[in-house]
């Protein structure tokens, strides 16, 4: 395997990476060099005739409500084998089993992040994420507020208190689960975080997700949803049944192990608190997706005490 790549086809790679991302293609696989060629023919024609995974194809059908396939892209990009190898850089974390320690990892090479324009626009600190960093039950929100963007903790304001509400009616606590959000910079204004900023941060978070391997992951509304899943949906399509999950660009070789088997988590989407504090008539819609989550962990409700 050679060690470094030539600049121009490093350029181009990286290049052609970006295009498939666009198209909303993030998974790869490699295939053997006999029909290699074949393939990329045929994944250039689809993809030019538009003959990709659309956002309206990934509508769930009615029968398949209940179980679906792991996201996967309808085409699959042919990339050389060395060079997908040189364009894995291992990350800090690989190979460490101790989920502390490999979180404290993905923390330090965030590092005082500079990486997108959040941070010139009056982010006091980077809200990592909280937890039990061997939870079963993961939250994913947006993005930090203003309480969070204080106390550097992710959903300690209002919306936090009401999420703290729904995970105590799921007989858990907040210390049992993690909870981190798509960025990890508060937005100005808690306006909506924009494509490049979440693109720039998920991989953090997708690298979060691979070291806790939880069992399921709710994704606190659309924000949250369409990163996670790559989907562009309107949240009545998103709710309602569980997707297969894997994060992107974590491989299965550096989150699963001999020990600590894991392919993947459940993912299922429910309103945001904010929203839910804007629109207390949701709550039971909310309540009903949480319902579902408890079923697949085994959780009842806490007994009523007087
Ligand atoms: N809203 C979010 O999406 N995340 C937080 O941490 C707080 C509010």
């Amino acid at each position: 395997m050679p060690n470094a790549l030539d600049p121009d086809l490093r350029h181009a790679l990286a290049e052609r990476l970006r295009y498939y991302k666009e198209l909303g293609i993030y998974d790869f696989y490699r295939r053997d060099k006999v029909n290699a060629a074949q393939a990329t023919a045929q994944s250039e024609e689809a993809a030019i005739a538009g003959d990709v995974e659309t956002e309206s194809s990934l509508t769930p059908q009615p029968e398949l409500r209940e179980e679906m396939p792991p996201r996967r892209s309808a085409v699959a990009a042919v990339i050389p084998e060395e060079s997908m190898f040189e364009m894995l850089t291992p990350k800090p974390e690989q190979g460490v089993a101790d989920r502390v320690a490999a979180l404290k990892l993905i923390r330090a090479d965030l590092g005082d992040c500079t990486r997108c324009k959040l941070h010139k626009q009056g982010r006091k600190q980077i809200v990592f994420g909280v937890g039990n960093p061997r939870a079963e039950l993961m939250f994913v929100g947006e993005g930090p507020g203003a309480d969070e963007d204080a106390q550097g903790e992710p959903f300690v304001g209002r919306a936090g208190q009401l999420l703290n509400n729904m995970i105590r009616a799921m007989g858990l606590s907040r210390e049992d689960v993690y909870i981190a959000n798509v960025v990890k910079c508060r937005p100005p204004g808690n306006r909506t975080p924009e494509r490049d900023e979440c693109d720039t941060c998920s991989p953090f978070l997708m690298r979060q997700i691979g070291v806790i391997k939880p069992k399921v992951v709710v994704a606190l509304g659309a924000v949250a949803a369409k990163n996670l899943l790559a989907i562009n949906a309107p949240m009545a399509e998103l709710r309602g049944r569980f997707y297969d999950f894997v994060p992107a660009g974590v491989r299965s070789s550096d989150t699963s192990s001999q020990a600590e088997p894991w392919q993947g988590a459940k993912l299922a989407v429910t309103y945001h608190p904010a929203f839910l504090l804007r629109d207390p008539r949701q709550k039971g819609e909310a309540w009903k997706d949480l319902q579902m989550v408890m079923k697949y962990l085994g959780l009842k409700p806490p007994e009523k005490t007087e």
